[in-house]
């Protein structure tokens, strides 16, 4: 079996973060003393995932490649792929086919920080055979985000922001895949907001009954709007400002 490869999705305007994100991109914002994507390409790499495509776009992807480099600095090897246009997480999840190969993909949102690690839903996934795992967690403003509605232990559907949501479990940014993947994502019709929506993709699963969940430990926060930007600059100082600092992400490998 090939290994498990790493995908993180750094893309899109930011729209809800403007002026921030005028001249630059949201993943490079700084989110306490780092620029925000070190911590989804530390949970990535502190799970055992060693070569991570990062998907960029717009005009500021040459910064990832200055910022990052090969990521011998975080202990992996990266590389890069361009999304032209703003066509939503799925389409740039598209462009890591070629680079997936025969295997299965961890893919992280870019904007999302989780304070555990997520190794036991790598080796939930690795032992589930196929199909793909989604980590959800309980807020208290699901209407944010997708939301997984459970009916005898599974994951019965998931709506996307939905106005009435009917559980307060949210789909976080953090997904295991096999290779169907990518057959699933060219099923996919862009939604009203004219983006193939990964939603969509993890409901073509659950029709094949192929899709389970773990419950993420520890907090977890997205970082897209001035508030949950707050929000995880706030947890990432409590969490790893003080004498923990060296374990936080993009340290340990530097010291
Ligand atoms: C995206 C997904 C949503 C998920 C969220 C997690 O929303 O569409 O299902 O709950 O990320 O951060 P977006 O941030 O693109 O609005």
């Amino acid at each position: 079996m090939p290994e498990l490869r790493g995908v993180i999705l750094a893309g899109g305007l930011g729209t809800r973060l403007y002026p921030l994100t005028k001249v630059t991109n949201k993943h490079l914002l700084p989110v306490y003393d780092r620029p925000m994507i070190f911590y989804p390409l530390r949970t990535l790499v502190e799970c055992g995932i060693r070569e991570i495509l990062i998907v960029t776009g717009g005009g500021n992807s040459g910064d990832f490649l200055r910022l990052l480099e090969n990521g011998e600095e975080f202990n992996c090897s990266l590389r890069y792929a361009y999304q032209r246009g703003e066509a939503g997480i799925a389409d740039a999840l598209r462009l890591a086919r070629e680079f997936a190969g025969d295997g299965s993909l961890c893919v992280a949102l870019g904007d999302n920080l989780v304070e555990h690690s997520i190794a036991p839903a790598r080796q939930a996934f690795e032992s589930q055979g196929g199909g793909a795992r989604l980590l959800l967690k309980p807020v208290d403003d699901p209407e944010r985000f997708g939301v997984a509605e459970i009916e005898a232990g599974r994951i019965a559907r998931i709506v996307e922001k939905p106005a009435r949501p009917r559980s307060n479990l949210a789909v976080t940014g953090f997904y295991f895949y096999d290779n169907t993947v990518f057959d699933k994502i060219e099923r996919c019709r862009p939604s009203a907001r004219k983006e193939l929506e990964i939603t969509d993709v993890n409901n073509l699963y659950i029709a094949e009954h192929r899709l389970e969940y773990s419950l993420i430990t520890g907090w977890w926060t997205d970082a897209g709007t001035f508030r949950s930007l707050l929000r995880a600059q706030q947890l990432a100082a409590e969490t790893w400002g003080g004498r923990d600092a060296a374990a936080a992400p993009g340290r340990a490998a530097k010291e």
